[in-house]
């Protein structure tokens, strides 16, 4: 398929049923489909959208193209659980079928208002000139997950934007409803989030930029999401341009957290103290993560693992991409801390405990046949260095590698140089975090066939990343320069399909 304008931005009625179940059985029957985490049905997969707690049930929903793997004519699909793991799919859910959405329903958020979800989207609307009109729109889901969109816009593109102005996200805070939406200044060409409030969700009154750095924050600001982690407020958000001197970052564009003292929405001020915009993820592919917080006050995350203008090797079977797994937030030490949700234990088949045996040779084989789905807790030993190789095979000279010290200076390098096919090399192939000289890294590992998520020491850090091994490459194992005997322990869980 030729990826032009037209095909690009044809009306789903003229794509044929054949066609779309062609691609829904690609998609399935990929060796690097995902088993446990959400993916596409067909397509490409971007944006996690209304990510809510609604009706008894979580809900997601996400941004697709159903026809191929390119940013197209865009959706919302819709996902509910009950213990936000087990994952049911609904289907789609927005369709850009509207003139004010008619070349893409975008990204939104979603708010339970009642007995029903209020649900706030970017409608992408290009005119003959093909020059883009960005609305913001509102629909109401009720409890039988009926959608009805609102007939007018609620917010129109402000003077002092230019047309990036988009992806709102909707929320309560002291009685008065707020939206924040990703803005670049018309003047300054920078990036932002602009600030809104409302009483009613009928009138907006537009509060200008919000202020929570005085850094440039590059030439565009996508999906800003505001949340309270801990009652500290957390800003999340994805900085396009951003220069590297600002916050340094490998991917092609990252996205960034800024944690606060304080927030004072009517006077548009996000209180940052001494805190820095930081990397959420420390891994490939992580972008477009979403946040809410719960009725009773939680903190959940969800995170697109995908990056914009990267091609990945399922392109060439017409699909691409998924979301992470839930991860919990919390705060220790006033550290930012991602935790996966408890009711991932739920997948796990039997479990192996693993530990150092007594006499080893350079190769410390921990599972000969790992299979592509499981979660590997392991900790090592201070004062060693060595590599966790996964996904390997015989001789190792093919796996993911983590790479690690755990003496002085020490670190942790994930490695997908020799993992299988290759993609985005040009922004790197390594990615490496600082840990906590001489103490003993815990690792938690998920891997998901093609999706890798790495949580470091507890959740002080997530490095989440795709990889394409050749099928086959199921060993995990440890060497060490030295070959020396590593001391590690741990389990293994083959996990189940959701
Ligand atoms: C981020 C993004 C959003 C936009 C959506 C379109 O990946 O570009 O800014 O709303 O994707 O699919």
């Amino acid at each position: 398929m030729e990826w032009t304008r037209e095909t690009r931005y044809r009306a789903y009625a003229d794509w044929s049923a054949e066609t779309l179940l062609k691609l829904q059985a690609q998609a399935a029957n990929s060796q690097y489909q995902m088993g446990y985490h959400i993916r596409p049905s067909s397509g490409l997969l971007n944006d996690p959208n209304g990510f809510s707690y609604f009706n008894g049930q979580w809900h997601v929903f996400y941004q697709s193209f159903p026809f191929g793997a390119a940013h197209g004519l865009k959706s919302w699909m819709h996902l509910v659980s009950d213990d936000l793991v087990h994952w049911k799919d609904l289907g789609l859910a927005l369709a850009p079928d509207t003139k004010f959405d008619s070349h893409g329903a975008y990204s939104g958020s979603a708010l339970p208002i009642d007995d029903k979800l209020f649900l706030m989207y970017t409608g992408n609307h290009r005119d003959k000139d093909w020059i883009r009109h960005p609305f913001q729109l509102g629909a109401w889901m009720d409890q039988a997950g009926q959608i009805t969109k609102l007939d007018e816009p609620l917010i129109t593109q402000p003077d002092h934007t230019t047309d990036h102005f988009r992806d709102p996200q909707v929320f309560k805070h002291r009685d008065l409803y707020y939206v924040i939406l990703g803005a670049q200044d018309k003047e300054t060409k920078t990036g932002k989030i602009s600030l809104f409030s409302s009483k009613d969700l009928k009138d907006f009154t537009d509060l200008g930029y919000l202020e929570f750095t005085e850094d440039n924050m590059g030439y565009m600001i996508e999906c800003p999401n505001l949340i309270f982690v801990d009652d500290k407020p957390l800003l999340v958000f994805c900085p396009q341009g951003l220069d590297k001197d600002v916050v340094a970052y490998d991917n092609i564009y990252p996205n960034m957290y800024l944690l606060g003292e304080d927030v004072q929405l009517n006077k548009a001020k996000f209180e940052a103290g001494t805190n820095q915009i930081q990397n959420l993820d420390d891994g490939f592919d992580v972008y477009a993560s979403q946040a809410f917080n719960t009725p009773d006050g939680k903190a959940y995350l969800i995170s697109w693992v995908g990056l914009p203008d990267v091609s990945y090797p399922t392109d060439e079977e017409n699909w691409a991409s998924c979301l992470s797994q839930v991860k919990e937030l919390s705060l220790k030490d006033g550290k930012l801390i991602q935790r996966p949700v408890v009711s991932m234990a739920d997948l796990r088949e039997k479990g192996t405990s693993l530990q150092a045996a007594k006499k080893v040779n350079a190769k410390q084989q921990i599972i000969a046949e790992s299979g592509e789905q499981y979660e590997l807790k392991l900790t090592l030993d201070t004062d060693q260095n060595g590599t966790l190789h996964l996904a390997g095979n015989d001789d190792l000279s093919q796996s993911l590698k983590l790479e690690f010290s755990t003496g002085k200076d020490a670190y942790l390098t994930v490695s997908r140089a020799d993992s299988g096919a290759q993609f985005a090399t040009e922004f790197g192939t390594m990615r490496t975090i600082a840990l906590p000289d001489q103490q003993a890294l815990d690792l938690e590992i998920f891997i998901d066939h093609s999706l890798c998520e790495i949580f470091v020491n507890g959740g002080e850090h997530v490095l989440t990343l795709r990889f394409f091994a050749e099928a086959g490459n199921k060993q995990i194992a440890l060497t060490s320069p030295t070959e020396a005997a590593l001391n590690y322990r741990g389990t293994f869980w083959k996990l189940k399909s959701i």
